[in-house]
């Protein structure tokens, strides 16, 4: 891997709020642990840990003996966290943090993993405290990385956006949502843009319908708080499906560059508007910890979309998102219209193109083809399969992508301000639609609620 020589002529301070939460635990320090393995980053970092609990470096560290394989460096990449107990929220206590900052005066990230209450009075005392500026304007970086959920409606995320913005250009700004991070997904822009005989048919005049998928077979586990407050439609759709919906739909942009790109993705998120909605939620929901005995929260939700502009209009798009499904498995199919000569018999489904996003990572072609056999013309369906594992070998994850992303200051798999309001415009309206309709109960590990096929059926097609 090349990188720019003079990006890592000064060391990085990485400074992770919320350090020992989930996130940390699970994807951020095994990310950064990667990182510090690759020659090219080796010791050109450092990780400021802060939490909220008491706890020595060695028993925060010890933490991540889990997540993070035995290797020989593993003690060495430890050695590089520092761990502080502080309140977020108080400037007093990121005083204190400038002051050790500022003594060695290096680039510096702050990656907020937190709780999206305290967002807001974070980022403010960040901003109070100067630790927005670069330490020496010209010759050192200052960004910040914000997870999901930004926000919990348009109004808060309005509301965070002009906190933010008020201290952070949106140059220092990385929102992160780990579904840009993913091989698979960055490759639609190539897909799309590079292969000629895909764009030009990349219409409605050619495509029936598009299909996303985002299925889990785990339940809600340990976050029943978090997501009896949000549910599938704010906790997956909000953002990863309608971020693969833009690139999906998007114009060709001017150059491959994240002006452009951003704003040909915000165009899509403008366009899209919600016809209707199934909602869901499995048996047992209601006895999970932390989840209201009450609760109409869904934990399934499919949708049927469109796309307002010259490109797409007529054409529906159908979603469908959920826990506790009979299976894990992310995928997108684009449904061309069928061909409508009967010159032969046998099969006449129409051509699907899906990208396969998890855990089979690569792309599917179904087409028609013939049988084998002496005089009759009868179709088959068959298949052409392009898999990652055939041509490349292993893959870095998201977040290692993504953090590597934040350090080059390349903003094309990250989400500008205004994409993040009308995506929340549009799930604001779904929201405000089905919040007081009662889910219908699906079993667990199955494959949704039993009128999910009627749901697309109506319109005289099928999930594929
Ligand atoms: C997260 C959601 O953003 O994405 C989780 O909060 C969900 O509820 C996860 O499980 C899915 O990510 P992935 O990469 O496992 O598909």
């Amino acid at each position: 891997m090349e990188f720019n020589k003079e990006i890592f002529e000064k060391s990085i301070d990485i400074v992770i709020f919320g350090a020992t939460g989930d996130l940390a635990h699970r994807k951020l320090f095994p990310s950064l642990y990667n990182l510090y393995t690759d020659s090219s980053f080796k010791d050109k970092f450092n990780i400021i840990a802060l939490g909220r609990i008491d706890s020595s470096n060695s028993d925060f560290t010890s933490r991540f003996n889990d997540t993070i394989p035995q290797k020989k460096e593993r003690d060495d990449f430890y050695n590089r966290i520092k761990y502080f107990k502080c309140d977020f929220t108080k400037k007093s206590e990121l005083i204190r943090l400038k002051v050790e900052l500022d003594k060695v005066c290096n680039s510096r990230i702050f990656y907020l993993a937190l709780p999206p209450a305290i967002y807001n009075e974070t980022i403010s005392s960040l901003i109070d405290t100067g630790l927005n500026i670069p330490c020496k304007e010209h010759s050192t970086f200052t960004r910040i990385i914000l997870e999901k959920p930004f926000g919990h409606n348009l109004e808060s995320s309005i509301e965070l956006n002009k906190t933010i913005l008020s201290g952070f250009s949106e140059k220092q700004i990385f929102r992160i949502d780990h579904y840009l991070g993913k091989e698979p997904v960055q490759n639609i822009f190539s897909f799309r843009f590079a292969n000629n005989i895909f764009e030009n048919i990349w219409n409605k005049d050619y495509i029936d319908n598009i299909q996303i998928k985002v299925l889990e077979d785990m339940g809600v586990e340990d976050r029943g708080a978090f997501y009896d407050a949000n549910g599938a439609l704010i906790d997956v759709f909000q953002n990863h499906i309608l971020q693969i919906l833009s690139i999906l739909t998007m114009e060709k942009p001017h150059e491959f560059k994240e002006e452009y790109i951003r704003e040909e993705k915000n165009n899509i998120l403008k366009s899209i508007i919600y016809e209707s909605s199934l909602k869901a939620q499995y048996k047992g929901y209601k006895e999970e910890n932390n989840v209201s005995s009450e609760s109409k929260r869904e934990t399934f939700i499919a949708l049927k979309l469109k796309i307002q502009n010259d490109r797409w209009s007529s054409i529906p798009i159908y979603v469908q998102t959920g826990k506790y499904l009979n299976e894990k498995r992310t995928e997108i199919s684009v449904i061309f219209k069928k061909n409508g000569s009967r010159l032969f018999k046998g099969s006449n489904k129409p051509n699907i193109l899906k990208f396969l996003i998890q855990p089979d990572l690569g792309i599917e072609l179904n087409l028609l083809g013939k049988i084998p056999s002496v005089s009759d013309y009868i179709l088959s369906d068959i298949d052409m399969l392009y898999k990652y594992s055939d041509y490349f070998g292993e893959l870095k994850s998201e977040y290692e992508k993504l953090l590597i992303d934040c350090i080059l200051g390349n903003q094309i798999n990250f989400t500008r301000s205004d994409e993040i309001e009308n995506a929340w415009r549009l799930v604001d309206k779904i929201e405000n639609d089905i919040k007081n309709i009662s889910p219908i109960i699906y079993e667990p590990r199955s494959k949704g609620p039993s009128n999910l096929d009627e749901f697309i059926k109506k319109d005289s097609r099928n999930w594929e």
